[in-house]
This record gives C-alpha cells, structure tokens and sequence, in this order.
C-alpha cells in the first residue's frame, strides 16, 4: 500500500532520502573530521532491520532514490545484507536508484556484490591524484588502495562519479589533471564548496580553504569550450559539458548558488534523527516512534511532521567576515 506523497511548505515533492548509516569512517578528511573523534556507541544504531524499516516507510511514502552514505557506509558491519534487503524495492519498481557515496577504500571488496544488489553508479570522494596530499587531506587515508577500489567498482559494471571539494591552495593546481584522468576513465566529475561543519582544528584551516566554483570554472573555460546542460540527477549539481571531450562536470555550489529552491531531499541519521535541510539545526526523532510500534503509522505520523516544517534552506554565508551559517555536527553524522 502506498501512502500519499510528501510535499514540503515550499511545494517541494520530497523523493531523495540520504541515509547515512554510520558516524565512523576509516578516513579523518581534514574538512569533514577532527583527528581525534568520539563516535557513537554501537548501541544507539539503528539495527540494519531498523533501517530497512524506516526506508522502506520512505519508499511507501514516495521516495524514488535512496542513497546510502556515512561516515563511510561501507565500514558499517554486514552493510550488504541491509543493499541485499533494498533491492527489493527496486525489483517492485518502487524505487528507481539504489545508490552510495564512498571514500572508495573498500571498494574492491564490495563493487561486485553491489552490483549484484543493483547499484547501477557509485559516488567516490577524492580531492587530490597525488599520493603525498591525499594522504594529508584524508589523515589516514591511501590512495592505492581507493585507487584499487575505483578500478573494482568500473569491472564490476559501475558508474564512477568523481567528487572533489575545491580546496584553494590545495587542488587548484590539479585542476585539469583531475579533467584529463576523469575523461580518461569515462568518469563523471563533480566540484564541491567547502561548507562550514563542524570544527575541524587547526589543520582543517591550513587546508580546507574555500575555493569558489564561479573561479574554477572561469579557468575550465580559459581552455575548454563548456555548455550548460539542463539535465539534473536529483542531486543539486549543475552539469556543463566539455565539447572538446565530450566530459560532463558538475558545480555543486552552496556558497555561490544557494540551490535550495529545488531541494527534494531530506537526510536520516544513523540513530534515526530526520535533519530537513544539510545547513540546519532543527531534526525530527524518527527512532523513537520506529520503537514504539509495531505498525507503521505513529512513524509516517512523525515523518509527515517532520516535512511540514522543512525549511526554505541553509544560511552559509562567506561573504561577511566571519563565516556565517556554521554547523556544529560534523558531515559525517548527516552524510553529507
Ligand atoms: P547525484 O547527483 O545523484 O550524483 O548525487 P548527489 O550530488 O546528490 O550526491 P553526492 O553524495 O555526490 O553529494 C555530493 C555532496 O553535495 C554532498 O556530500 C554534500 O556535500 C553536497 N550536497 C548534497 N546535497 C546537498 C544539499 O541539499 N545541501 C547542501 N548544502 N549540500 C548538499
Ligand atoms: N564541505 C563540502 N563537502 C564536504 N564533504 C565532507 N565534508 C565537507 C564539507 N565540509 C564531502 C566529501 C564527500 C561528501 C560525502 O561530502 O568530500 O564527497
Ligand atoms: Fe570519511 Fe568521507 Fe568524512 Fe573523509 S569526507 S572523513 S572519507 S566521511
């Protein structure tokens, strides 16, 4: 039985859930995370029948893409069980993307199974080609090892979309090496400005400085010919194509272009908590109406509060002198 769609104050048809399912990682990406980070106890998770619960209540109630995200969704212990169980709905035709944003580290382990779930595309987080900076701006991370993993989910059938935050001073200069590998591998690339979450200590200023996607993309069109293209993938990037190479790059620009009119998306937590928009404070406690029924409806209840009071949209802001809109949870509690 389907439930009637949700649509938000702003007339705003919310089909997108991200989910992320769990705060750990096995990375400390110097924008996203303090060195030193205090995780939830196992025991405030969700259990992977929970979350299958609470997704498949979203898909009954109108959400045609799942994306699964974290901390690094694929550290979370017997996460395939829990893609296994979703494809289910995809079978149904209830849901037209099953999907995950990753760090690529255990990629090579999983892109098979994945594919077998019916993942069709996989968006890999990487910022930097060069060994030595990849290993700085993740702190733990290795690039061979998610470059093996990159190689694994493209065998295994997958699309590969590249994300890189813009970090000025930082990838700059790999601008189009970045261009020329992704195009190389028949990837997508996408930009990313950095956002204000959570504090990151005195590392994160050294190198997560912002990077303007309006000046990225003025160097992109010094050398290349670049087409706005109209399609959208229900994320909020704006696409241009290169017409030198056929590549298509996306600009997902917070900052520079607040692209909240057309937001269809809200995100869950993996202890449960509905957080209506990235750059907000206020959420919704889904677990506890999950726990205290058996049914369904005190949680299609909650939800249905839930995205009445979704707002107009974030409030990050550079342009004053101090940054305004800061979050003080980190990216890897709402995944991004
Ligand atoms: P596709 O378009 O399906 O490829 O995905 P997507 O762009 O929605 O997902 P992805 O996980 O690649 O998102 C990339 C990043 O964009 C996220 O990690 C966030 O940093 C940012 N982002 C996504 N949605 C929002 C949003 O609603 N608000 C803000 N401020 N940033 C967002
Ligand atoms: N600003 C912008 N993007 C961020 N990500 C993590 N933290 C931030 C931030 N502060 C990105 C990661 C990954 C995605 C999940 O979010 O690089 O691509
Ligand atoms: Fe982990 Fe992604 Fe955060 Fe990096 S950005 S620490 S890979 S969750």
């Amino acid at each position: 039985m389907s439930a009637a769609p949700l649509i938000d104050p702003f007339a705003r048809p919310i089909s997108y859930l991200r989910v992320s399912v769990t705060d750990r990682c096995d990375f400390r990406c110097v924008y996203c995370m303090s060195e030193a980070m205090t995780f939830l106890p196992k025991k405030e998770l969700l259990t992977l029948e929970e979350l299958d619960r609470m997704c498949s209540t979203f898909v009954r109630m109108g959400v045609r893409k799942l994306r699964i995200t974290g901390g690094e969704p694929l550290v979370r212990r017997n996460i395939l069980t829990f893609f296994r169980s979703m494809s289910r709905h995809l079978d149904s035709g209830a849901l037209e993307e099953l999907t995950l944003t990753t760090n690529g580290s255990q990629l090579a382990r999983f892109a098979t199974d994945l594919a077998a779930a019916g993942v069709r595309r996989v968006n890999v987080s990487l910022d930097t080609l060069d060994e030595a900076k990849f290993a700085r701006v993740t702190r733990w991370g290795r690039l061979p090892q998610v470059m093996k993993g990159i190689d694994a989910a493209q065998e295994a059938g997958l699309r590969v979309k590249i994300n890189a935050v813009a970090l000025k001073g930082f990838n700059e200069d790999e601008l189009f090496d970045l261009q020329a590998w992704t195009a190389s591998r028949d990837m997508d690339l996408t930009f990313i400005e950095v956002m204000p979450m959570g504090d990151m200590g005195p590392e994160a200023d050294r190198i997560g400085q912002y990077w303007a996607l309006s000046d990225l993309r003025a160097r992109l069109a010094e050398r290349f010919t670049l087409t706005d293209l109209p399609e959208r993938t229900g994320g909020p990037a704006r696409y241009v194509r290169i017409e030198e190479t056929g590549q298509k790059i996306g600009f997902i620009t917070p900052l520079t272009h607040n692209f909240c009119e057309s937001c269809n998306r809200v995100r869950l937590t993996c202890t449960g908590e509905l957080y209506m928009c990235l750059g907000q404070e206020d959420m919704a406690d889904l677990r506890a109406p999950l726990r205290a029924s058996e049914t369904d409806g005190p949680l299609e209840d909650a939800i249905r509060a839930a995205i009445a009071r979704k707002p107009k949209g974030h409030d990050f802001d550079y342009s004053r002198a101090e940054v305004a809109g800061q979050m003080s949870r980190h990216m890897s509690h709402t995944g991004g």
